[in-house]
């Protein structure tokens, strides 16, 4: 899709689940962190567009607004929200749609028009410092293509503690530039390295694909812990783009698990966890749990092993939720494959919530 030149345009289908994801998601880290320690938080969307859409749907910087003005009780933290549009007559759009909100005194909402990103998180960076540290932060990225979006800003958030990103790669687009000429300086600042240069001549489009993104993918490990990747892909089997969500917070990845897997599906679009080139998996209703079953088998029986421990396994090393894997030791259990070690006082038969119960699957 070639960038809109209107101030505001037709919301297209496949952006529909990255709104979802974002609603899910932020429904989840707002009240986790104003719940918390934490008395400010930040929510950044760096590339925040008009805030609403040609048929009245609203866009993710409005999004996040809503959420948290929806909450009841009401959110007491303290939280700021830094949109940041380039071009001015949209931020003015969305300046006029925040207008319209009843915010709260402890809502700060600053609308960044006419100027990029990069600019503006630089001006304002230091007004979100709290005791020598960026406040926790939640930041979408999410340009149209790969200019505007250096991975040192990305780092930058993400060496902060309890800072997060959530990047929409636009594959689509950057793999129909990445090979211009004048367009290298801009990739070698949207990706961080020079290493791109290697996947453009792969001819075959599965490997440049997973080269590009697995570059992507590496970068973000270099600064986050935990690092997932989800495909939007179209009916034909071709990328449109994939979402990037970085954290150094188990429980953030949990509750992203948790919002990629509730996307509704649509017969257009298929959208998969990507992360694992070996493990590529289907954001379905019916989730494939053998596949699940035969990961949790093959990394963790044959061995005394506690309930946490296979919790972050699945969490980080798979596809799946933690919802998921509770079934399958419920299953092993009933078949006789799985025993308790230690723990089973006052346990109900087929339960799993204790972290600490130490079972071995043989
Ligand atoms: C994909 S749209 C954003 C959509 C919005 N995040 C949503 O989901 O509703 C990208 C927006 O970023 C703006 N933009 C482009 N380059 C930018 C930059 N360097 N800094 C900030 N905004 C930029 C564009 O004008 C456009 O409105």
């Amino acid at each position: 899709m070639a960038a809109p030149r209107e101030i505001i345009w037709q919301l297209e289908p496949h952006s529909r689940a990255k709104h979802e994801i974002l609603r899910r998601y932020l429904q989840a880290w707002m009240v986790i962190l104003s719940q918390g320690r934490f008395p400010e938080i930040l929510y950044i969307d760096g590339f925040a567009g008009p805030g609403e859409y040609s048929g009245g749907e609203i866009g993710s910087p409005i999004i996040a607004l809503d959420i948290a003005l929806g909450y009841r009780p009401p959110l007491e933290t303290v939280i700021h929200f830094l949109f940041v549009e380039k071009e001015a007559e949209r931020a003015a759009h969305l300046r006029e749609l925040v207008a319209r909100r009843t915010l709260p005194s402890n809502f700060r909402v600053i609308v960044e028009g006419g100027i990029t990103f990069e600019d503006a998180f630089e001006r304002r960076h230091s007004e979100y410092v709290r005791q020598g540290r960026l406040m926790p932060t939640f930041a979408f990225i999410d340009p149209f293509g790969w200019t505007g979006a250096p991975f040192s800003l990305v780092r930058k958030i993400l060496e902060q503690k309890s800072c997060e990103v959530f990047v929409n790669f636009m594959y689509e687009e950057i793999n129909r530039f990445i090979g211009h000429r004048d367009q290298v300086e801009n990739f070698e600042n949207f990706f961080g390295t020079n290493t791109w240069k290697s996947c453009v001549d792969l001819i075959d489009r599965r490997h440049r694909n997973r080269c590009l993104h697995d570059l992507c993918l590496g970068q973000l490990n270099n600064v986050a812990r935990y690092v997932r990747s989800f495909e939007m892909s179209n009916s034909h089997d071709v990328t449109d783009y994939f979402l990037f969500y970085a954290t150094n917070e188990l429980l953030g990845l949990k509750k992203m698990k948790e919002a990629m897997w509730r996307v509704d599906e649509s017969g257009e679009f298929r959208f998969s966890d990507a992360t694992d080139p070996h493990q590529l998996v289907l954001f379905e209703k019916t989730p494939n749990l053998p596949t699940l079953q035969a990961h949790i088998l093959a990394n963790c029986s044959g061995r005394n092993i506690d309930v946490g421990e296979i919790e972050s396994f699945v969490l980080v090393q798979t596809a799946f939720r933690e919802s998921h894997y509770k079934g399958i030791l419920k299953d092993l259990e009933n078949k006789g494959r799985l025993r308790i070690v230690h723990g089973a006082a006052g346990r109900r038969i087929g339960t799993f919530g204790d972290a600490k119960l130490i079972v071995r699957i043989d």
